[in-house]
């Protein structure tokens, strides 16, 4: 019997199981939880691979703390500008706070990048990032990333929040290209 699965036009095979996932998603509130314990953090989830995510790591969180859900939103100003990165949806006053976000996967550290370079702006007190997973191989950025679940190759998963064009993130497991 093969394990294989299809998401739209491509295969994928078996990666990393929900068990493997969560057993390290817990680990990495202990880690949230020992380091930012009194800080009331302020979890800032990154729509929309997070959610599965964040879901299982803040249902371990023991300590007093906020969660928020964002958008990262780019758009291509005029040359002089260049492109402009928005957060959509942080009501919350942030300054002077410490702030943990939560990303699905790093992979080039694009993204988490223009990220920062939003938040940094909001007179933050620290910041930290927890992503589930991390392509250590692609990732060529300084940026620290203080929190990760599992490192993995250079590949293509989907699952646990991941999706191909839309389609396996309500898949429980992490799925690879077969
Ligand atoms: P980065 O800006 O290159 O770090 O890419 C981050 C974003 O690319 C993630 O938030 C995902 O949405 C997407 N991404 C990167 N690698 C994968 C993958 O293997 N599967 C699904 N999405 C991915």
């Amino acid at each position: 019997m093969s394990n294989l699965i299809t998401v739209k036009d491509k295969q994928f095979k078996p990666y990393i199981s929900s068990e493997i996932i969560l057993k390290e998603v817990k680990r990495l509130a202990q880690e949230i939880c020992n380091d930012l314990a009194r800080q009331n953090p302020l979890f800032v989830v990154v729509l929309n691979g997070s959610f599965m995510f964040a879901a299982d790591l803040l249902r371990e969180i023991t300590i007093p703390c906020e969660i928020s859900f964002v958008k990262v939103a780019s758009y291509h100003g005029t040359s002089s500008t260049g492109s402009v990165t928005e957060l959509i949806g942080l009501t919350e006053e942030i300054g002077g706070r410490t702030v943990v976000i939560v990303e699905d996967i790093v992979d080039t550290g694009v993204t988490l990048e223009k990220l920062l370079g939003v938040l940094e702006k909001k007179n933050v007190k620290q910041i930290k990032i927890a992503s589930a997973l991390l392509k250590p191989d692609a990732y060529k950025k300084d940026i620290p990333v203080n929190y990760v679940g599992l490192k993995i190759p250079n590949d293509f998963v989907v699952g646990y929040g991941l999706d191909y064009d839309g389609q396996g993130r309500n898949l429980k497991d992490i799925y690879v290209l077969a």
